[in-house]
């Protein structure tokens, strides 16, 4: 796969003050040193997106920050939204389908395609999640629902955008806050991730699929991320809970260090 970044992603969800975010970003950025092929990102609240873009720039760090979400249009009559060109300059990724927003806000497919679509017009790397439910996994849907989310949400874009994007595989019943959820063994990931590789290798080719990593997320934490980094396949990850302190998340950024090394 030549030389491939590995991506360690904090989505931070609804979650610290502005205040709070730019004290957290200014700990990371003293304790994550940077490394050859290791892109270390965030995904704050929007509200925190631009103090943290200046605290960044100013202090020339490597870390890199993410959108959780955005509107797909460009600007308009959508009160209350956000659109990917106001947050040019300021991001260089943004999340796109994250299960929270499929499952709570009701984000469909159709969406997530014209997010992504907006996201790449707007020079922005779509980081797009996938991932089958608890239920749709006990009736034998995964491939199905996988399938589904990966090529309905690339059918708007180029080929040579392609390179652009990201995938994250993340299994809704993984996400650490369901009801009943729990971090998925790393044999429950390995089929789904080899999954994503061949339908993206038989649908675009083998030389576009080797250059979109496939990241992983769901209940990381400092003790199984090396499990899941060491997948073939997997370039990475995507973190929740453990992203939002300072010891896990620096340990999983040094992990992924030792992996690549
Ligand atoms: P947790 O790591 O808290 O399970 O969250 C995963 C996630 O949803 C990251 O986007």
């Amino acid at each position: 796969m030549g030389c491939m970044k590995t991506f360690v992603v904090g989505n931070w969800k609804m979650n610290l003050t502005v205040g709070e975010s730019s004290l957290f970003l200014q700990k990371l950025q003293k304790k994550i040193k940077p490394a050859k092929n290791l892109e270390v990102v965030v995904a704050p609240s929007a509200i925190a997106l631009q103090t943290l873009s200046l605290q960044l720039e100013r202090n020339k760090s490597k870390i890199k920050l993410a959108a959780q979400n955005f509107h797909y249009r460009d600007y308009g009559a959508f009160t209350g939204e956000i659109s990917v060109s106001q947050l040019h300059g300021i991001i260089k990724y943004a999340i796109v389908g994250h299960s929270e927003r499929r499952h709570i806000f009701g984000e469909t497919n159709r969406e997530v395609k014209m997010k992504v679509a907006a996201a790449i017009r707007n020079n922005i790397r779509p980081i797009i999640c996938i991932g089958e439910t608890e239920g749709e996994r006990a009736s034998g849907e995964t491939a199905d629902v996988i399938r589904d989310q990966l090529l309905s949400s690339l059918s708007e874009i180029d080929v040579e955008d392609f390179k652009k994007v990201i995938i994250a595989y993340e299994p809704v019943w993984a996400i650490s806050g369901g009801k009943s959820s729990r971090a998925a063994a790393p044999d429950e990931v390995i089929d789904v991730i080899r999954l994503i590789h061949t339908t993206l290798a038989d649908t675009y080719g083998k030389e576009i699929e080797e250059n979109i990593p496939v990241l992983y997320g769901g209940s990381v934490n400092a003790d199984n991320a090396g499990a899941y980094l060491t997948m073939k396949g997997v370039n990475g990850l995507l973190i929740g809970g453990a992203s939002l302190m300072s010891e896990p998340f620096c340990d999983i950024v040094e992990t992924a260090k030792r992996v690549i090394a």
